[in-house]
């Protein structure tokens, strides 16, 4: 990609990856057909949906892709293999609904990974509470549970998105009521209760940092619409933020990134909502530096830290971001170096002092938000800026290039198709 003017024109945000696959796990808990519309055309969704058929769910994707059919009328394997699940670590997810729908899983721990160690004994504590049996077999959890669930308070010594998503589908089927305390608000977790109460389930509390599941009998099918990705839409509020211009986020709701849009407009960027999109304008020139600490929801998102490291390095004057979620996420700082911002980290701290013009190198991709940071720099870079392991990319954002490229960017996909 090369340096590129003011961004103009309309982008529509795609249906989110994250909340995409935790619903797709909620097929199993059902022998009826979920079907889910507003699904992003991404790998990992692919990935995901090859997983659940090893498990029996029959997966039909319908109008190119964007409605999805899940039946899950023969649970035909208890085992998710580590072929797959290593390649995404949102597998781990199907653990509590195939343990809740049939009372044993056998999952592939995921191991570690780009941004940390991510571990899962929150995972496992919960579902321990919930009554089940768990032992650790040749990389393999082995939950079993033969009499079915039983509710339980679970309270988490910190937040974790996936452990809550676990728990909260598993206790749906469980015998009794559950009560989930320090649990995730995302959004993510918000609309997977929704779709589970769509489906018959009992939930009260999501979105608050106490969720209450009264478990049921049985769960029927439902259709439910994927929320809009949020992190796809900061990430594009970023784009006029970084090469100035004025472009509207069609599908853009501030209630799902409130704590980023503040600090985008500390930044000195306009934030307009409409019924059905935010616009973004930068007014004048460069965007001022702001500090900023990663938090869960309501916080500011980590998967938005490197987009706005990116931003940051081109900012006037000096900002400090704090990533508090993973050990390792500043990857795309030395990168970013390479293309002459002024980044200096410290365990999880980064001081960014920004510069008028960065300049276009050969930089590597190690993880997703890392991945577009990468553009987005490239996109303010004098010179051409060559992404690789771009596949890193096509696991969360849908032909990026053809969003960015419609708004004006100079963007273009040399090699890597997925
Ligand atoms: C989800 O990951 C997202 N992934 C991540 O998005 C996101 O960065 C993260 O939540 C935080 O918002 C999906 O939803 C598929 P956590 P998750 O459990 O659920 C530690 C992206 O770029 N922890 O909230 O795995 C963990 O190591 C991805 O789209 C334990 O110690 O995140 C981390 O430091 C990357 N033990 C912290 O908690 C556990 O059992 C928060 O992780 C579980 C987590």
């Amino acid at each position: 990609m090369k340096e590129s003017g003011p961004l103009n024109g309309a982008i529509q945000i795609s249906g989110a990856k994250n909340t995409c696959l935790k619903l797709m796990g909620a097929a199993l808990l059902t022998d009826e057909p979920l079907t889910l519309t507003n699904v992003p055309r991404l790998s990992d969704i692919r990935t995901l949906s090859v997983l659940l058929e090893s498990l029996g769910v029959e997966v039909a994707r319908l109008q190119e892709g964007r409605v999805m059919v899940l039946s899950g009328r023969h649970i035909t394997s208890r085992r998710a293999e580590y072929e797959i699940v290593r390649k995404l670590r949102a597998s781990f997810n199907v653990l509590g609904p195939l343990l809740a729908r049939e009372g044993e899983a056998i999952v592939s721990l995921p191991g570690g990974c780009a941004i940390g160690a991510r571990k899962v004994d929150l995972h496992l504590m919960a579902l321990e509470k919930l009554g089940a049996t768990i032992t650790l077999e040749e990389g393999y959890v082995h939950a079993s549970a033969p009499g079915g669930l039983r509710g339980a308070v679970i309270e988490f010594p910190f937040v974790s998105v996936g452990a809550t998503e676990n728990a909260l589908t598993a206790a749906t089927l469980a015998k009794g009521t559950t009560v989930i305390k320090n649990a995730a608000q995302e959004p993510d977790t918000v609309d997977l209760a929704l779709c589970l109460t769509q489906m018959g389930a009992r939930i009260s509390g999501a979105g608050t940092s106490e969720i209450t599941v009264e478990g049921v009998d049985r769960l029927h099918g439902a259709t439910h619409e994927v929320i809009p990705d949020r992190i796809e839409l900061g990430t594009f509020m970023i784009a006029p933020a970084i090469c100035g211009g004025d472009v509207e986020l069609i599908g853009g709701r501030r209630d799902l990134l409130q704590a980023f849009c503040e600090k985008l407009e500390a930044t000195g960027i306009e934030i307009t909502e409409t019924p059905s999109s935010l616009k973004v304008r930068r007014p004048n020139g460069r965007v001022k530096a702001v500090d900023v600490t990663t938090a869960p929801f309501p916080g500011f998102p980590t998967d938005l830290q490197a987009q706005f490291m990116a931003l940051m390095c081109t900012a006037e004057g000096t900002s400090v971001l704090e990533e508090t979620i993973f050990e390792n996420r500043f990857m795309h700082a030395p990168e970013l170096i390479r293309m002459g911002a002024d980044i200096d980290v410290h365990g999880g701290t980064a001081k960014v002092t920004g510069t008028k013009q960065l300049a276009g190198a050969q930089v590597m991709a190690t993880d997703l938000r890392a991945s577009v940071s990468l553009i987005l720099a490239g996109l303010a870079a004098k010179g051409d800026t060559v992404v690789n392991r771009v596949y890193h990319l096509d696991r969360g954002y849908e032909r990026i290039e053809e969003k960015l490229s419609a708004v004006g960017a100079n963007i273009q996909r040399v090699s890597g198709h997925e």
